[in-house]
């Protein structure tokens, strides 16, 4: 097969905001304990974090980081992760059934984001917590001093403010898995009075009001609805999170999860829209899609099957090519969202789900899934072009017909860069790719994420299995360019 496309600087999305490439540490299995905390660890620097992924979360291009959950912090006490460490009490976790230390918290947390140059940005418990228990968290995270929570935050010996900028009004709290589990109505309310106080404290601090869990959720767009509607003025972002996995062995399916993703976008903006009319408000409610990523869920047990124990291994899913060519196709929605998701987190960070994995006192290594997401926050840079890949279809039974070649590309001035990022989701065939260019352009690069074996995987023993390899390489004549996209691959060219 072969396709087309138009790389054109004139016609823009919009900026490519930072943040769209942010992850997520919960306190849950081991992405917080032996994945980025581990004292003791011959690696581990004065902190008690493993510098090995410190180094790795720089080298990923991780932006901003979610925490502390997720499903956890639905039940969590913070007061109970701050204070000298000796004196913190260990909890049970309800979320994931095991047992939790509290040897890092917050104040552990912000050092740490500081260490791998990220920008926090906290889930608040409005499960089993509300309005007071949020305010006194962001006046000790957030004030100078001279109250009571700030002062006490100074004597933890943390002088300035964290000045933590954005926030979430909780997490998933349309699921019946959540403690503190609410009706939308329920929800609303609490999360509109969160709202209005937090900006009575700060009118600059940025909120994420919850969105739905999932697609699949039965109130999947009427939920937002209803929240929206209590919270409109007071909020500037709403959630969506979306895992992913080849259900039944339906891998066309699987690669086409970049025509999910992008129809929730469009679904909750649209919702959103809606409701800014109702209210006539000339307001824009941005997304904030602050969990996504492959995740088999097939092969977790269900929280009832998990003990009281302290960070056990906890859906360490090893990831192969294909699952890397996913990831990179929804980098590649997320991008050609740029106008309206604001935020995005890749969820989790380290062991759990993640692109970085880890041994207790033993080595971290890249997942396939890392180089897609590096490669694509070193080079998306600038403005996000508006792609529009002439090509084939191909027959999917959960999505319908989608597009062989999903694609966006990224302008940005100040180099003169152009970076094109395509997948190919045809398995059995290359596509010969034709891309009309603005004249006097040159091809620096064309690397691919593909392989003969689609289910090779990097371990502890072969790290360096599946890198990004150079493709076929551009030839660029005049104001054309043609290269080959391998079958099922993941693909950054750029030019100059
Ligand atoms: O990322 C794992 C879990 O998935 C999170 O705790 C929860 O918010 C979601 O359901």
């Amino acid at each position: 097969p072969s396709a087309r496309l138009t790389l054109d600087p004139a016609f823009r999305i919009g900026p490519v905001d930072p943040r769209l490439f942010g992850s997520f540490v919960e306190h849950m299995g081991r992405c917080v304990h032996t994945g980025v905390f581990e004292p003791g660890h011959p690696l581990a620097d004065a902190d008690g974090f493993r510098t090995d992924v410190l180094e790795l979360t720089r080298e990923l291009g991780v932006t901003v980081v979610r925490y502390p959950g997720g499903n956890f912090v639905s039940n969590y006490r913070w007061e109970d992760g701050v204070g000298p460490v000796h004196e913190r009490p260990a909890r049970l976790d309800l979320a994931w059934r095991s047992l939790e230390g509290n040897r890092f918290g917050l104040n552990e947390f912000m050092a740490w984001a500081a260490k791998a140059g990220v920008e926090p940005m906290m889930a608040l418990n409005l499960g089993t917590r509300g309005v007071a228990e949020a305010l006194e968290l962001v006046e000790y995270a957030n004030h100078p001093g001279g109250t009571a929570l700030s002062e006490l935050r100074r004597s933890h010996g943390v002088d300035k403010p964290h000045d933590v900028r954005l926030w979430c009004l909780g997490n998933e709290l349309d699921g019946p898995w959540q403690m503190g589990h609410k009706t939308a109505a329920e929800y609303g309310r609490l999360a509109a009075e969160t709202a209005r106080a937090l900006k009575r404290f700060d009118p600059g601090l940025s909120l994420v009001a919850c969105g739905s869990s999932n697609s699949g959720m039965p109130t999947f767009g009427s939920w937002e609805a209803e929240v929206l509607e209590a919270t409109y003025e007071m909020v500037d972002y709403v959630s969506l999170h979306a895992y992913y996995d080849p259900t039944d062995g339906d891998t066309d399916s699987f690669l086409a999860s970049g025509a999910d993703m992008d129809h929730m976008i469009r679904s909750i903006a649209a919702t959103a829209d809606h409701v800014g009319a109702r209210l006539r408000s000339k307001k824009k409610i941005m997304l904030s899609f602050d969990e996504w990523n492959v995740w088999y869920q097939s092969r977790f047990g269900g929280e009832s099957s998990l003990g009281w124990t302290e960070h056990p291994r906890l859906i360490e899913d090893t990831y192969d090519v294909t699952d890397a060519v996913v990831v990179g196709s929804l980098l590649i929605t997320l991008l050609r969202n740029a106008d309206r998701v604001g935020v995005a987190c890749q969820a989790q960070l380290a062991n759990v789900i993640a692109p970085i994995r880890t041994e207790p006192g033993g080595p971290a290594w890249r997942q396939t899934i890392f180089h897609p997401f590096a490669l694509t926050a070193r080079h998306a840079r600038g403005q996000v072009l508006r792609v529009e890949p002439e090509c084939a279809v191909i027959p999917t039974a959960r999505y319908g017909d989608v597009p062989a070649i999903w694609a966006t590309a990224t302008h940005d001035e100040a180099t003169g860069e152009t970076t094109l990022l395509a997948v190919n989701r045809d398995r059995n065939a290359p596509c010969d790719l034709e891309v009309a260019l603005p004249g006097g352009m040159r091809a620096v690069e064309h690397l691919e994420l593909a392989d003969d074996d689609p289910s090779a995987a990097n371990s502890a023993e072969a790290p360096g299995r599946v890198v990004p390899r150079p493709g076929s390489g551009a030839r660029v004549e005049g104001r054309r360019a043609s290269l080959r996209l391998s079958p099922s691959s993941w693909n950054i060219v750029r030019f100059a």
